[in-house]
C-alpha cells in the first residue's frame, strides 16, 4: 500500500473522532470582536496550540500581539522541520480559530456554542455539525490538522517531512489588526515561506470542489453626523433645523447612481478592468444565479448590481459599497416624537485588484465631506481594510493543490473566485511577497456568519483527503 492510501485510510477510519475534535473546539466562544470573550478566545488558541503538539509539529508557541489598538488576541505558530532531501516548497498554511458573533441568538435552533450534529435531508444539506465557527474557520482548520494527525500516524512526521510553518490567528473575524505588526516582527521567519496555503473558502456546488484564486479588498468604516447638542422634540423642532437621521440618508443614498456604480469620483481608477479570457471562463463555469437566489429565499428578479456585468462577475471581479448597520432616534417599542441629535452608520467597501484600502477610505471621507448637510458635522473612522488578491492560476503549487482534491474527490476543481476577504493574503503578498493557494470546502447554504452556521462532515472529509494529499504531492517534488 502506498505512504497516501494508508494516510487516507487512517483518515476514513478516525472520521467520528475528527468530528469529536472540532465539537470541543466549537464549545469554546472565541468571538475576538467583543472583549467580553477575551479568556476563551485565550482558551481557543490554547486547545488549537495542543493539537497540534498532539499531532506532532515541533515548535508550538502562543504568541502575544500588540497593535496601535492595544493588546491583540495571541496567535498559534508552530513548524514543522523538513525532512532530510525535502525539495518541496515551505508552506505556510494559516487560518483563524475566532470567530463572529452569535447574534441574533433567538435565531438559533440550538445554541451556537453547543455543537449538535443533525443527520443529512433529503434533497437538501448533508450531515453536518451546527454551531458558530462550524465553517468558518475551525472546521476548514481542523482539515488540516487532522491530515497532519494521520500522516504523524502513518509516518511519524505530521506533514510526511515537508517543510511547514503553521499560523492560526485570533483575530481575522475583526480585521486582523495586530497582524501587519506581527508579520513585520516575524519578518525574518515568514519570509523563509514560499507559499500560503489558506483553508477558509468554499467550493463551488456540493460535488464540485473548487481552488479559489482570488478574494477581494475591504474598506471598513463608521460614520456620525451630528446636528443638536440634545435630542429634541420633534413637533417643536422639525422643519426648523437638521435631522441628522433624514440628512445622514439622504447622503448615503447618493453613493449609487441609477446604473449601480459607486458615485465617488476615483473610487474606480484604479480597478482592473475583466479580461474576456475571465469572462468566458466564468460563464461556462456550472453556476445558476436563480438557483442561489432561491436558497436565500429571494426570486430571479433579485438579481440586481452594477449594470453591464453578470453575478459572478459582479461578485469576484467588481468593487461594491455597501451600507452594514445604520441607527438612530428611538428604536424601542411604540413611538416617540424625537429629532435626535446624531445618526451613524457602517459603511464598507469591497475592493478588487488593484484599489488600495486606505485611499478609498480617505476617497469617500473627501466625499462626505463635501456632502456635509448645514447644520451638521461628520464623525469619521476607519475601522480596517485589507487588500484584494489575484494569485498566478499557473504556479506549481496551485497545480499540486488542483491534483490533490481531484486524487481526493474524483472531481477536476474549478477555478473560481470569492467576493469575500481574508485580509492576510495581501499582507503576506505585500510583506513577503508569497502568494496564497486558497482550498476550502464551505458551502453557499453553510450560513457563514449567520445563525445555524454548519459544516457538512462530507466536505470536511472531502478536504482533510485533500490536504493530505497535498501533503503528498509537495513531498514528491
Ligand atoms: N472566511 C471568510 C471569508 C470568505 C468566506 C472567503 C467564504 C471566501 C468564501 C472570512 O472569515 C471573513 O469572513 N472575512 C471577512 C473580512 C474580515 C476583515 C471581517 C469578510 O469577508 O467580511
Ligand atoms: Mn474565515
Ligand atoms: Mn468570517
Amino acid at each position: 500500500m502506498s505512504r497516501a492510501q494508508d494516510v487516507i485510510n487512517r483518515i476514513n477510519k478516525d472520521q467520528q473522532n475528527a468530528v469529536q475534535r472540532l465539537i470541543d473546539w466549537l464549545r469554546i466562544p472565541s468571538i475576538s470582536t467583543d472583549p467580553a470573550f477575551k479568556s476563551d478566545v485565550r482558551r481557543a488558541a490554547q486547545w488549537c496550540a495542543d493539537q497540534l503538539r498532539e499531532v506532532g509539529f515541533d515548535t508550538v508557541e502562543i504568541k502575544e500581539t500588540r497593535s496601535e489598538h492595544g493588546e491583540g488576541h495571541p496567535i498559534v505558530l508552530a513548524t514543522a522541520s523538513p525532512l532530510p532531501g525535502y525539495k518541496g516548497p515551505h508552506v505556510l498554511f494559516y487560518g483563524h480559530y475566532d470567530v463572529q458573533p452569535a447574534d441574533p441568538l433567538e435565531l438559533w435552533e440550538s445554541p451556537p456554542f453547543e455543537p449538535v450534529i443533525k443527520p443529512a435531508v433529503d434533497g437538501g444539506p448533508g450531515e453536518r455539525v451546527v454551531a458558530r465557527g462550524a465553517v468558518d474557520d475551525k472546521g476548514q482548520v481542523m482539515m488540516f490538522i487532522e491530515a497532519c494527525r494521520a500522516w504523524k500516524a502513518a509516518t511519524g512526521h505530521p506533514t510526511g517531512g515537508a517543510r511547514f510553518t503553521v499560523l492560526i490567528e485570533g483575530e481575522e473575524e475583526s480585521g486582523s489588526v495586530s497582524l501587519k505588526s506581527f508579520v513585520e516582527e516575524h519578518h525574518a521567519q515568514l519570509k523563509q515561506c514560499d507559499v500560503c496555503l489558506i483553508s477558509d473558502t468554499g467550493m463551488l456546488g456540493r460535488e464540485q470542489p473548487a481552488i479559489t484564486y482570488g478574494v477581494r479588498g475591504l474598506a471598513y468604516t463608521e460614520v456620525t453626523l451630528h446636528a443638536a447638542n440634545q435630542d429634541l422634540h420633534s413637533g417643536l423642532w422639525g422643519g426648523r433645523c437638521p435631522n441628522p437621521i433624514s440628512e445622514l440618508t439622504k447622503v448615503l443614498s447618493q453613493l449609487w447612481d441609477k446604473d449601480r456604480r459607486v458615485t465617488i469620483p476615483g473610487f474606480y481608477d484604479d480597478v482592473r478592468p475583466l479580461s474576456q479570457k475571465e469572462r468566458d471562463a466564468w460563464a461556462a463555469l456550472p453556476f445558476s444565479a436563480a438557483e442561489a437566489l432561491s436558497k436565500i429565499g429571494l426570486g430571479p428578479e433579485a438579481d440586481v448590481g452594477e449594470a453591464g456585468f453578470t453575478t459572478l462577475e459582479r461578485e469576484w471581479g467588481r468593487p461594491t459599497a455597501e451600507i452594514n448597520g445604520i441607527w438612530g432616534g428611538y428604536i424601542g417599542k411604540g413611538a416617540k416624537t424625537v429629532i435626535p441629535a446624531h445618526a451613524s452608520a457602517k459603511v464598507s467597501f469591497r475592493l478588487v485588484a488593484d484599489q488600495d484600502p486606505a485611499k478609498i477610505t480617505s476617497l469617500f471621507f473627501e466625499w462626505l465631506r463635501a456632502r456635509t448637510p448645514a447644520g451638521c458635522r461628520w464623525d469619521l473612522n476607519d475601522h480596517h481594510g485589507g487588500f484584494g488578491v489575484t494569485v498566478p492560476t499557473d504556479s506549481p503549487t496551485l497545480a499540486a493543490a488542483s491534483r490533490a482534491i481531484k486524487a481526493a474527490t474524483g472531481i477536476e476543481p474549478a477555478m473560481i473566485k470569492s467576493g469575500g476577504s481574508i485580509p492576510v493574503a495581501g499582507l503576506l503578498k505585500d510583506q513577503l511577497g508569497i502568494d496564497t493557494i486558497f482550498m476550502g470546502f464551505g458551502l453557499a447554504d453553510d450560513r457563514v456568519h449567520s445563525p445555524n452556521e454548519k459544516f457538512e462532515i462530507n466536505c470536511m472529509m472531502m478536504g482533510t483527503r485533500s490536504h493530505a494529499l497535498f501533503i503528498d504531492e509537495i513531498t514528491r517534488q
